[in-house]
């Protein structure tokens, strides 16, 4: 099956997972966050008390990982590990940081990459992370870069946390996403970065509803 993949990359917070799921449910392709994969893994390093910096301790984990992503009645994506659904628990802030380490380990990337690859080829998608139009899909039918300003984005970061029951101030979210923009940007191993041939969308000014029409355009006119 020749099958369609549009690649959304960029920043935390830029508001990719939102619109991602959006759009898929209005194409009808399947939507896969790629950064709840990595999540998964920082999870696991998490309880096992495992240092996610320590690449050694990291690396020796993975064999013992068995990680499975599934979709809900509710159509949305499950993460699973060792058979346990863990899709809350690698939402709670501690655990972006342990995601951000663990996603700068070159072995771990390697891990992911041809899960993520197998999805694209069997199924239409919308995937969204940081490395999904230069890495992992870099023939996807059509890529977005996705961002926003820093403060915008820690706003409508403090809001979904608000929204979760795990409310954090301001200046911590703010904190928290301008290191893990540093950390993610800054690794050897697939640093978030534009694609050449990506369209870039900046949401700093525009609503949700704006956001979610400029990337349906932008989709539909490239693969028409
Ligand atoms: O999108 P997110 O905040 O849930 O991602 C969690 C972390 O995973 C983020 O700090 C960067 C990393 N990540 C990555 O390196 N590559 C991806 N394709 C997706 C996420």
């Amino acid at each position: 099956m020749q099958t369609i993949s549009i690649a959304i990359d960029g920043p935390s917070g830029a508001g990719k997972s939102t619109l991602a799921r959006r759009i898929a449910a209005r194409l009808g392709y399947l939507y896969v966050d790629t950064g709840a994969i990595y999540r998964t893994i920082g999870y696991h390093m998490f309880t096992k008390g495992v240092d996610p910096r320590e690449e050694p301790a990291v690396l020796a984990q993975l064999p013992e990982i068995r990680l499975e992503l599934t979709y809900g009645e509710d159509g949305l994506q499950h993460m699973l590990l060792g058979g346990q659904d863990v899709t809350k628990e690698i939402r709670l802030p501690e655990i972006s940081m342990y995601a951000s380490a663990v996603s700068a380990i070159p072995g771990v990337r390697a891990f992911l990459l041809e899960m993520q690859r197998e999805l694209a080829r069997t199924h239409h998608v919308v995937m969204d992370g940081r490395d999904i139009g230069t890495v992992v899909l870099p023939e996807a039918t059509v890529k977005i870069f996705l961002t926003a300003d820093p403060e915008v984005r820690a706003r409508r970061r403090m809001l979904e946390l608000e929204e979760r029951g795990t409310p954090e101030p301001f200046e911590s979210v703010l904190r928290d996403i301008q290191e893990r923009d540093w950390n993610d940007t800054h690794r050897a191993a697939a640093p978030l970065r534009q694609a050449e041939d990506a369209v870039v969308l900046d949401t700093t000014g525009l609503t949700f509803a704006e956001s979610e029409e400029a990337l349906l355009k932008i989709v539909e006119e490239k693969t028409r």
